[in-house]
C-alpha cells in the first residue's frame, strides 16, 4: 500500500485467561483483516466482576499475547463493554471478534456498540478449545488428586481438528532454513499449556541464538516422565501453541527424547539448551543430552520464571471453591 493509505488497525479484546491456541487463532484471523493488531486485555478485577476469578495474572496474560507472533500492540487494562470511544481512542478502524456471543455481566451484547456504528467484524472461533473448558477439565485432575489413571490429551469427543492447513497457517510465511549467518539453537520439553515461564525461557534462548527450534516429545514421552494425567495438551495443540510464539522458528513434531549425532547434524544444531527444570532420564537411565554435553554446546538457561504446568495446576487447587 501506497504510505499516504492510512494502515487498518484491527482491535481484539478479551480475557485471554490460560492463553490457548484458539486464542492463538483468533489473532491470526484477526489480523489478515488489517495491517496492525491491537489486542486489549482486561484487568484481573474487571474479569473476576465479570466471569470470575482468573487462573493467570495480568503480568503472565500480558506476557503472553505480547509473545502471539500477530500481535503488534497490546494494551491493558481495558473495561469489558467495547466503545466507540474506545476504539477511536486508540486510533482502530475496526473491532473483530470470535463467532460466539459475547454478553457481559448484565447479560447485555458487550459489542452492541461498535455493531452499531458499522465497526464490527467476526472471525471463526476454534472448535474444541476454551478457557472455560480447561478450568473444568484441570479442576477434576486437581479434584482426583492428579491421579494416575492414564492420560488423555486427545479429549474422546473434542472437536478440535489439528489440519496440515491449520498447522501451515500457524507457521506462517516466513518460514525458513537456517543459513549460515544463524546461530541455531535447539530445546526440547512437553510445553504443555503453554505458559508465561515457557515466554521467559524461549525469550532467553533468543539471546543465544536466533533460529530456535522447539523439540516436542511426544503424549507417550510426556506421560512416561510427568507421569499422572499428563499431558493436559495434545501434541497437535502443543505444536500450535509454540509455533504461534514470536520467539519460535520452527517445531520437531514427536521429537525423540534422545538428543543424537545425528539429530545436531541434521538441523545444524548450535546450541542445546535446557532450563533449570529437571532432565528426566531416558528409560535405560542415559542421559538424553549426552551428545550435545560431549560436544561441549549444552548450556542451561536461568529463565528467572517459576512458574510451571503443575503450579498452575496448584493454583487451581488452591482457589477451586471459587471457580
Ligand atoms: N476465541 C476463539 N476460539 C476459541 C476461544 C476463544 O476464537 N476457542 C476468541 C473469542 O471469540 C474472543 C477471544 O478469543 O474473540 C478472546 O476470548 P476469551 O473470552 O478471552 O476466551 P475463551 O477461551 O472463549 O474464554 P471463556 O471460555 O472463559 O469464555
Ligand atoms: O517443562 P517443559 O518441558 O515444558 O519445559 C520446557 C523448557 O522450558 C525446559 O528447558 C524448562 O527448563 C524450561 N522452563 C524454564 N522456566 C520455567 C518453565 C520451563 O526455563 N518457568
Amino acid at each position: 500500500a501506497p504510505a499516504t493509505q492510512k494502515q487498518v488497525r484491527v482491535w481484539v479484546d478479551g480475557c485471554f485467561d490460560m492463553v490457548h491456541f484458539g486464542h492463538a487463532n483468533a489473532l491470526r484471523q484477526a489480523k489478515l483483516m488489517g495491517d496492525i493488531l491491537v489486542v486489549a486485555l482486561h484487568s484481573n478485577a474487571d474479569i473476576t466482576a465479570h466471569k470470575g476469578l482468573p487462573v493467570t495474572t495480568e503480568e503472565e496474560r500480558y506476557k503472553m499475547i505480547r509473545a502471539i507472533k500477530w500481535v503488534d500492540e497490546v494494551i491493558e487494562d481495558i473495561p469489558c463493554y467495547t466503545s466507540v470511544e474506545l476504539l477511536e481512542k486508540h486510533n482502530c478502524d475496526i473491532c473483530a471478534h470470535g463467532d460466539d456471543f459475547a454478553a457481559n455481566a448484565d447479560g447485555v451484547d458487550s459489542y452492541a456498540a461498535v455493531k452499531t456504528a458499522g465497526k464490527y467484524r467476526e472471525y471463526k472461533r476454534t472448535e474444541g478449545v476454551s478457557t472455560t473448558d480447561l478450568l473444568q477439565r484441570l479442576l477434576q485432575m486437581t479434584q482426583q488428586h492428579l491421579c494416575a489413571n492414564g492420560c488423555d490429551p486427545h479429549n474422546e469427543g473434542n472437536k478440535f481438528l489439528a489440519s496440515s492447513k491449520l498447522i501451515t497457517e500457524f507457521m506462517g510465511p516466513e518460514t525458513r532454513e537456517p543459513s549460515s549467518g544463524d546461530t541455531v539453537v535447539y530445546v526440547a520439553g512437553s510445553f504443555d499449556l503453554f505458559h508465561a515461564g515457557h515466554i521467559d525461557f524461549l525469550q532467553k534462548c533468543r539471546e543465544v541464538g536466533n533460529f530456535i527450534i522447539v523439540g516436542l516429545h511426544s503424549d507417550r514421552e510426556v506421560n512416561r516422565y510427568e507421569g499422572r494425567s499428563y499431558p493436559i495438551m495434545s501434541l497437535q495443540q502443543r505444536v500450535l501453541s509454540v509455533l504461534a510464539c514470536k520467539y519460535v522458528s520452527d517445531v520437531i513434531i514427536g521429537a525423540p527424547y534422545t538428543v543424537t549425532e545425528s539429530m545436531l547434524d541434521n538441523l545444524k544444531v548450535d546450541y542445546v539448551l535446557h532450563g533449570q527444570t529437571p532432565v528426566y532420564p531416558n528409560k535405560d537411565g542415559s542421559d538424553p543430552y549426552e551428545a550435545p554435553k560431549t560436544r561441549g554446546i549444552y548450556r542451561t538457561i536461568e529463565s528467572g520464571s517459576a512458574l510451571t504446568t503443575d503450579v498452575i495446576l496448584q493454583r487451581i487447587y488452591e482457589h477451586r471453591l471459587e471457580y
